[in-house]
């Protein structure tokens, strides 16, 4: 009996050295833990052995059971790490060193990742509209519920014109015109270029992107938000990703939220990208302030409706894997050679 206890030991060790992924290895732990596994057979054969040997035979079989398990287990680990390595191996990083080999002319990664994004969103009813890039401070400010004064300016530090106009610092600028020019309902996207004072870093430019949408209906609630979002991630990065969403304060939502994609690299499991936390920080949003949408000229007893902003730039970079930011508008063709969408 205990001379078949090292078979099925020797059999197993054999059969795992040729499993190649997980499903493989799912059968083989069938294979000997399962109900009619070779392991469970060794159990159910204790009838069998004499009274006096049974208590050791059954210590014997369960010591094989764990070291099954737990090889069963480090090589999961194993697979699992080797498949990740292998999908980071695969994701092309824009590389600075590596010469200009192509000079043909190709489109702009924001261009590209704006394009997929219109077409994502006229694919679901979305109008396209421009924003302008110098903006009366009633349209950058005080039209989405930033008055005079309020702290949420400090937040953008802004290129103030000596005619007292200013170079718009979020895409939130366009609500204003938007909703007076269409009315309710309403389903906008409002792609954009936008500008502050930053001090520059690999993650923080003065002139940056962003794409801003609005839906204004009745009967619109924060689902909506969520369902038009995640299939516009499904859709940028070709894989159903999980959402979630965290309060967050903007004067012109309420309530208002930050959404998180779980990190489409890793699938979740923490890698550098999303700095092992498994998500990454998207795009805020919410329900659009009622008094925003007054300002709008839109009656608040018939209709509500949410308001994304998404970075523009930061997507882009998520999708073409750019680490340093300054590099989108640095002008250097390698860049473009890169980034090229065949
Ligand atoms: N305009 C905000 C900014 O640039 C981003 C934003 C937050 C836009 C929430 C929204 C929103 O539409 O609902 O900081």
């Amino acid at each position: 009996m205990v001379n078949n206890l090292d078979k099925v030991k020797q059999k197993f060790i054999e059969k795992l050295g040729s499993v190649n992924n997980e499903e493989e290895l799912e059968n083989l732990k069938v294979e000997f833990l399962g109900k009619s596994g070779e392991v469970t057979n060794l159990l159910k054969a204790i009838k069998d052995i004499p009274n006096d040997q049974k208590k050791e035979y059954g210590a014997l079989v369960n010591t094989l059971k764990n070291e099954i398990d737990a090889e069963l287990n480090k090589y999961k680990t194993l697979l699992e790490e080797k498949k990740l390595e292998e999908e980071l191996k695969n994701t092309k990083v824009v590389d600075l060193t590596i010469p200009l080999n192509e000079c043909t002319g190709s489109l702009h990664p924001i261009t590209v990742t704006q394009h997929k994004l219109i077409e994502i969103f006229t694919s679901m009813g979305f109008i396209v509209e421009d924003g302008n890039e110098v903006e009366t401070e009633y349209n950058n400010f005080e039209a989405v519920n930033i008055p005079k004064h309020h702290p949420a300016r400090d937040m953008q530090d802004t290129f103030y014109l000596s005619n007292g106009q200013l170079l718009k610092t979020h895409t939130s600028a366009a609500q204003n015109r938007i909703m007076k020019k269409y009315g309710a309902p309403l389903k906008v996207i409002f792609p954009g270029r936008c500008f502050r004072n930053e001090q520059l870093d690999a993650s923080h430019e003065n002139t940056f992107f962003q794409c801003e949408g609005m839906m204004i209906d009745k009967d619109i609630s924060i689902s909506n938000l969520i369902y038009f979002m995640k299939q516009m991630l499904s859709s940028v990065f070709g894989k159903e990703l999980n959402v979630r969403l965290r309060p967050g304060f903007f004067p012109f939502v309420e309530p208002g939220f930050e959404l998180d994609c779980s990190c489409p690299y890793c699938g979740g499991k923490g890698c550098n990208v999303c700095k092992q936390g498994g998500w990454i920080e998207l795009c805020p949003c919410g329900m659009i302030h009622p008094e925003v949408l007054k300002m709008g000229g839109i009656d608040i007893n018939k209709y509500q409706g949410f308001a994304f902003g998404l970075g523009l730039s930061r997507l882009t970079m998520m999708n073409f894997n750019i680490k340093d930011i300054r590099l989108l508008n640095g002008g250097n063709l390698k860049v473009l050679s890169q980034t090229k969408v065949k």
